[in-house]
């Protein structure tokens, strides 16, 4: 998934990175977690795995990915509905409801109304997040799985599940260039095609795993685990606003929306790591306060938080390392001032208690 800070491509290099420090253990507490890649990968590895993200688009992927490890049946739901063409034998029941919602009506619903031109002719700048068909078929989609889940059809993994392949699938059919901030004046290729519901993967490592959707903050005091990996914003701009879209897609709650970008509110939502200050002072009571054998936070050399701050701080809480590497930014940032900067690195802050 498009998603800035996705640590995707580099989660290995992090990882081969913590073995160089001798950084190991049996659980690991992805606390920003974002696209849950992070945690996927340690899943992987065969760590108890324990996640956290403010956004509930994360959630919905942490659900899915993070805390199910089973292949999901859909024994209630494929007992009432009738999927057509099935293609094989071996076809996984996942891709059966998908097929399915992939074939249901359009309905004209918060999405359409709000993010497509059709449904928003009557602004003074029609909004063309979504093509009119595909913002129908979003609300089409969205609905149905609530009603399921309403007639007890759907259990809650396979609810999260199925949120989590529409939050997964918005992102290859929406008209922007990178964060839902601002539409594209014209139509990207991609946003023209007939959205198709995708599925995903399932991951099981026979452990149990742990996500929530709180303020990191607040986990603080409960944390106890071997290593604690950080990947906290490092700039201003608040995540919320950046992916407005896909948030109410998840939560379909129907919000107030304003502005031309029809944006939520997220007042209630701020981060304060997208505040130097601020960010350094809950650092600081993370590092004081949770239990853990290694913490280790990613962080770019452009970040609010100054490094030598960052490493005085931290050092008064055990042996401190900083490793870096190169790392190509994020494509939506690379406009403006810091265009003509050389190079940015990828950090690695390790703390050892
Ligand atoms: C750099 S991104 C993490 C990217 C993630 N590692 C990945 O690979 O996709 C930072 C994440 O922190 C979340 N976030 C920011 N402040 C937070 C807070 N106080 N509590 C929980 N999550 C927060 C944002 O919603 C965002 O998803």
């Amino acid at each position: 998934m498009r998603y800035i800070g996705n640590k995707e491509n580099i989660v290995e290099k992090i990882h081969r990175i913590m073995l160089e420090n001798g950084i190991d253990g049996e659980s690991f507490f992805d606390f920003f977690s974002g696209t849950t890649s992070v945690a996927k990968y340690f899943k992987e590895k065969g760590y108890t795995v324990f996640a956290n993200d403010v956004m509930y688009m994360s959630y919905c992927l942490q659900k899915a990915y993070i805390e199910n490890n089973e292949e999901p049946q859909f024994e209630k739901l494929l007992s009432v509905i009738k999927v057509e063409n099935v293609q094989s034998l071996f076809t996984r029941p996942i891709d059966l409801v998908v097929e399915y919602l992939n074939g249901i009506p359009s309905v004209y619903g918060f999405i359409y109304t709000n993010y497509t031109p059709e449904g928003t002719k009557h602004l003074e700048k029609p909004r063309m997040y979504f093509s009119a068909e595909n913002g129908a078929r979003i609300d089409a989609i969205r609905q149905q799985i609530e009603k399921w889940f309403n007639e007890d059809l759907l259990s809650e993994n396979e609810y999260y599940i199925l949120l989590a392949c529409l939050v997964e699938t918005v992102s290859f059919y929406a008209n922007v260039a990178g964060v839902y901030a601002a539409y594209q004046k014209q139509w990207d290729p991609r946003a023209i095609k007939r959205l198709e519901l995708r599925t995903i993967q399932f991951l099981n490592n026979g452990k149990c795993n742990y996500v929530h959707n709180v303020d990191s903050m607040s986990l603080v005091p409960k944390i106890d685990v071997d290593i604690l990996y950080l990947d906290p914003p490092y700039n201003e701009r608040q995540y919320l606003p950046n992916y407005h879209l896909v948030e109410t897609i998840a939560k379909y709650d129907n919000p107030q929306i304003h502005g031309v970008t029809g944006m939520r509110d997220y007042e209630n939502k701020k981060s304060s790591f997208c505040n130097a200050k601020k960010a350094l002072a809950d650092l600081e009571v993370i590092a004081s306060e949770a239990k853990f054998k290694y913490l280790v936070m990613s962080y770019n050399s452009e970040g609010i938080m100054p490094q030598n701050e960052i490493l005085a701080m931290l050092s008064k809480y055990g042996e401190v390392k900083v490793e870096q590497f190169e790392y190509a930014r994020f494509k939506s940032n690379n406009k403006g001032a810091s265009k003509t900067k050389r190079t940015v690195y990828e950090q690695l802050y390790i703390l050892k208690k």
